[in-house]
């Protein structure tokens, strides 16, 4: 069933600041703490009116049933007839489901501590390759919680561009090299190639048996094995595990064996307690579905067709290129999950950046441009930086203060230094940056894009769109096809 916007449609779309003006209650009603995150959504045109009719929108399209489909195991990604289960590997959904991605935590576990026994020789680097989710949520990870506390150097490579890799090998000694190949079909050509680019640069430095340095992150362990790596060194996880949503699972092993098991756990019970309070909480108390009510409301109502997520904190720099996968992969689609044409905007174009650095490329447009920007800041209360502390406190006032003046605005007689306002913007705060709050937030995400991709009648879950072009460069790599014009002109300029 489509759902009935018009309840949301046709509720009265007042400024910003008159909001504030007339319910002083407003900043409590729509802001909340969770598992170490203040997250305030004053300052976007959510009211509670509006939240109840997204409520019974919610209910219409049996978004409870939904969510507990998607904990239960049960097939939610139907166009694949598969389950969902990122959860599990948190320990939250079926329990025959959590019993196997308990299993293949401990397995990651013991494989780590042979690693830091020397028992595959001495590590010092760890050169993970892979690409999408098989590298933007370890590299996130590690790059956020590693900073003052590495156990190993890490270099995450994805591009197929032998740059990336030809960098890498600049510092790493090939000797001291624990080569990651993380996959989770163990097909992608890029992953594939650079893995083979990195045995052979093992092998012309003489490293004595190149294969025994390899482990596997995979779901599909048999491909691995015939690639050739022995299976006690491969590290499985379910199919039922996305690859946008599986740094929870092996995958997640730079993140575990740098940061240290410990700090893993974390992340997972950090995840584990954003899933209880959106499965058990009602949807106006709900930090995911109430982010979702605001993503929804710009992109359905006011034909917002982007919207931004700016780190005030350089350890999480990697946020917005991660949360672009897992949005933008997620609900980019034109079908709903019947196959029928959407017929409404799918979900926002999410692009972003770091604060404060942002500010002085691409905010300029955040406050006068034409187009309305939702735009969210995520910033840390806690340092992580050592030096006086007037950079955190410049870098938060920033923060705060530009959501402040998207809001406020001011008008002056000149146009061109006049600002309208009235422009919308959420804050999550976070107490701290460690391991639990990390896994907290990216927990959040995840269920807001659920909440959106259900309310639009989505399939969140799979990604055909990514497959026409890896065809057709596969048909161009083997020769003798022709294209278009343009392309069989671009193809003939380079090649010859
Ligand atoms: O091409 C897109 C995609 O399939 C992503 O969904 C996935 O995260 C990435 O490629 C890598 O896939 P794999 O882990 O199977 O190598």
């Amino acid at each position: 069933m489509t759902a009935d916007w018009s309840k949301i449609e046709a509720l009265p779309a007042t400024k910003l600041t008159d909001l504030f003006a007339a319910d002083s209650e407003r900043l409590s009603k729509l802001s909340l703490d969770v598992a170490g995150i203040h997250f305030d959504w004053s300052k976007t045109h959510l009211t509670t009116d509006m939240v109840t009719a997204f409520e019974e929108m919610a209910k219409a399209q049996d978004l409870s049933g939904k969510r507990q489909a998607l904990f239960s195991g049960e097939v939610v990604n139907v166009t694949e007839g598969r389950a969902v289960e990122h959860t599990a590997e948190r320990g939250e959904g079926k329990p025959e489901s959590v019993a196997i991605a308990q299993a293949s935590h401990q397995r990651m576990r013991t494989l780590i501590d042979a690693i830091e026994a020397e028992a595959l020789g001495p590590v010092r680097h760890i050169l993970h390759v892979g690409i999408g989710g098989s590298a933007l949520g370890p590299q996130l990870l590690v790059d956020a919680l590693g900073r003052d506390d590495k156990r190993y150097d890490v270099a995450i490579v994805a591009n197929v561009d032998g740059v990336a890799l030809e960098d890498v090998f600049a510092k790493f000694d090939p000797a001291a090299t624990l080569l990651v190949v993380a996959s989770k079909t163990f097909t992608t050509t890029e992953t594939l190639m650079n893995a083979e680019s990195v045995l052979q640069w093992m092998t012309e430095h003489n490293v004595e048996d190149p294969y025994g340095r390899v482990i596997a992150l995979t779901a599909s362990p048999e491909k691995a094995m015939e690639w050739g790596v022995d299976e006690t060194r491969i590290l499985p996880f379910a199919e039922s595990v996305g690859g946008r949503y599986s740094l929870w699972s092996t995958i997640g092993f730079p993140a575990a064996i740098a940061l240290g098991w410990d700090r893993f756990e974390e992340l997972l019970e950090g995840a584990a307690e954003m899933d209880r309070h959106f499965r058990l909480s009602a949807l106006h108390e709900n930090a995911p579905a109430l982010a979702a009510f605001a993503d929804l409301y710009y992109t359905q109502i006011r034909h917002a067709e982007t919207r931004a997520p700016f780190a005030y904190d350089e350890r999480l720099r990697l946020l917005p290129s991660y949360l672009q996968q897992l949005e933008m992969e997620s609900n980019g689609k034109s079908v709903t999950v019947d196959g029928q044409p959407l017929g409404r905007p799918s979900a926002a174009i999410t692009w972003g950046g770091v604060g404060t650095e942002a500010q002085h490329a691409v905010f300029q447009l955040l406050h006068q441009g034409t187009h309305l920007v939702p735009v969210e800041f995520i910033a840390v209360i806690e340092p992580g930086d050592t030096l006086p502390e007037e950079h955190h406190r410049a870098l938060l006032l920033n923060a705060f203060a530009q959501g402040a003046a998207l809001m406020a605005g001011k008008q002056v007689e000149d146009p061109a230094r006049s600002y309208s306002g009235d422009r919308p913007s959420s804050t999550l705060l976070l107490d701290d940056l460690d391991a639990r709050t990390l896994g907290a937030l990216i927990a959040f995400y995840e269920h807001r894009v659920f909440v959106n991709g259900v309310l639009l009648g989505i399939n969140s879950f799979d990604q055909f769109g990514v497959e026409l072009g890896k065809e057709m460069a596969k048909a161009a790599e083997k020769g003798g096809q022709t294209f278009d014009p343009s392309t069989d002109d671009l193809i003939k300029r380079a090649f010859g």
